[in-house]
């Protein structure tokens, strides 16, 4: 009885665990921005920004102002692929784009 507590608590712990993070927007703009970073940008850049996977540049030392920043997430550069039809939304890119300059602290 015991260790059948114990199966299933381990079991939703894994299953709680293993699922995938969800987009639940707050009413604050930085951690949204963070949030739809860990979405969409974490696989490529990591969390602090120096991954370098895929060949994506080190965010962590970019000089690109804010503009430039939501440019590249709406449009793509190279090897990074456009955003602006999965965000569908200028406030979201705004977000992250905020995010990311946090980053460079
Ligand atoms: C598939 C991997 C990949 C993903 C996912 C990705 N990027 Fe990139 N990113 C790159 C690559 C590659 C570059 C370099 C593009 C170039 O200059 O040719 C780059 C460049 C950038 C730059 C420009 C940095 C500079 O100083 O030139 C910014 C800003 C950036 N990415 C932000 C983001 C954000 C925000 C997201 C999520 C919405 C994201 N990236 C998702 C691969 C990725």
């Amino acid at each position: 009885m015991v260790l059948r507590t114990l199966f299933f608590g381990l079991l939703f712990t894994l299953a709680g665990c293993s699922s995938s993070v969800e987009e639940v927007l707050t009413d604050s703009p930085l951690e949204n921005g963070e949030t739809l970073y860990n979405i969409h940008c974490l696989r490529c850049h990591g969390a602090s920004g120096d991954l370098g996977a895929s060949g994506s540049k080190n965010l962590k030392i970019s000089v690109l102002t804010s503009a430039e920043i939501q440019q590249i997430i709406m449009q793509g550069k190279g090897a990074m692929p456009a955003y602006g039809q999965t965000l569908q939304s200028e406030e979201k890119v705004a977000w992250l784009s905020e995010f990311v300059l946090t980053l460079r602290k």
